[in-house]
């Protein structure tokens, strides 16, 4: 196709994870919540959807930013909301980052960040985490053409966290902004939004799709320093959150209790499938998310995957190179986990 930019010609595209459409699987490998949401999701979407949906949504998602807000001690206007957190991170790169011009992210980590890249025209440089996923100050040295700098926190597909601490520190160093991005922080033990309050360099992104069990109404926000939003606002579309995710979105962040609950249940199975993969000689690394990354060191992991998916459970084989490949299996209910764990257990 001639007219296509040529950055784009020239890029493959992100692949999202197997999400099969029909048949029953354990689903393990996109780090779903395997709860139903809160019930006042639904009621609060169906009662949006008997008021009708002739009209265009509240184009700022204000139902939303107010009542997060008040969870989380910000005024509204600290907050964007978007289309999954994913739309809020193609927002950040746009504003951020020209044709020609560098993104900074770990290595490895969400690989979407790659694309967005990729999508401006852009470079992008890959600082690998240490062996412990731990981080060099590399991460946070000046280059000139440096614009923006992506940090998962928890990082996919470790799970693990660097310290709030270490973080600012980096910002403090870089010469552009950082946006952590804490789309399973919901699942760890500390977060890093009090940052946003130290510096204008520092935005975090949060997902409702995994810790509030809605992955498909698509729904994430940003907090930064209101001057910052007002910059972002004039890259998102009109209207880029609809009626029905504003009504639940809101509903859900409302209901902490909820959370609360969910959140422990996750964070129960967490261990017990950490321990469970360990004793069938993977080598788990601690997770602070809804998910554990398995590497193991004798076995290929591969063809376990493929027996797994053979018997209907779904979790994500990951090879990045230069490092051991190994299997990411989201955290499900214990029955799902138990499936899991007693397929493995006749194949290592
Ligand atoms: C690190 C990370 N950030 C962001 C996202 C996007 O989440 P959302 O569903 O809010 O777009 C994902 C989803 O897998 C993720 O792994």
């Amino acid at each position: 196709m001639p007219y296509v930019r040529p950055e784009i010609a020239a890029m493959s595209g992100y692949v999202p994870g197997e999400q099969p459409q029909g048949g029953k699987f354990i689903k393990l490998n996109t780090n779903e919540n395997p709860y139903p949401c809160s019930s006042a999701v639904t009621r609060a979407i169906e009662a949006t959807l008997r008021g009708g949906l002739s009209k265009y949504p509240d184009p700022m998602a204000t139902a939303f930013r107010t009542r997060a807000g008040e969870i989380f001690g910000f005024p509204p206007d600290w907050i964007l909301c978007g289309n999954g957190s994913d739309e809020i991170l193609t927002i950040v790169t746009r504003a951020f980052v020209g044709q020609g011009q560098l993104l900074r992210l770990p290595y490895p980590s969400y690989i979407l960040y790659k694309t967005l890249a990729q999508l401006q025209g852009a470079a992008s440089e890959e600082v690998h985490f240490e062996r412990d996923w731990s981080m060099s100050e590399r991460f946070a040295e000046p280059r000139d053409d440096l614009r923006l700098v992506f940090l998962p926190n928890p990082n996919s597909p470790s799970g693990t966290m660097l310290p709030a601490e270490k973080i600012l520190g980096f910002a403090e160093r870089l010469p552009c902004p950082i946006l952590i991005d804490e789309a399973y922080v919901d699942f760890a033990d500390t977060n890093c939004l009090e940052l946003v309050r130290r510096s204008d360099k520092i935005m975090v992104s949060r997902s409702l799709s995994k810790s509030y069990a809605l992955a498909g109404l698509r729904f994430g926000f940003l907090v930064a320093q209101p001057h910052v939003i007002r910059e972002l606002e004039k890259l998102k579309d009109s209207y880029n959150c609809d009626a029905l995710s504003i009504a639940g979105a809101t509903a859900a962040i409302d209901d902490q209790a909820w959370l609360a609950e969910t959140r422990a249940k996750i964070i129960a199975t967490r261990e017990r499938l950490t321990a469970g993969v360990r004793a069938l000689g993977f080598e788990p690394v601690r997770s602070q998310s809804n998910f554990v990354w398995c590497p193991h060191p004798k076995v290929p992991v591969k063809p376990l995957y493929e027996q797994l998916k053979a018997n209907r459970v779904l979790v994500r084989y990951m090879n990045y190179p230069g490092w051991p490949d190994g299997l990411r299996i989201s955290v499900g209910t214990d029955e799902q986990i138990d499936a899991c764990l007693n397929l493995l257990k006749g194949m290592v």
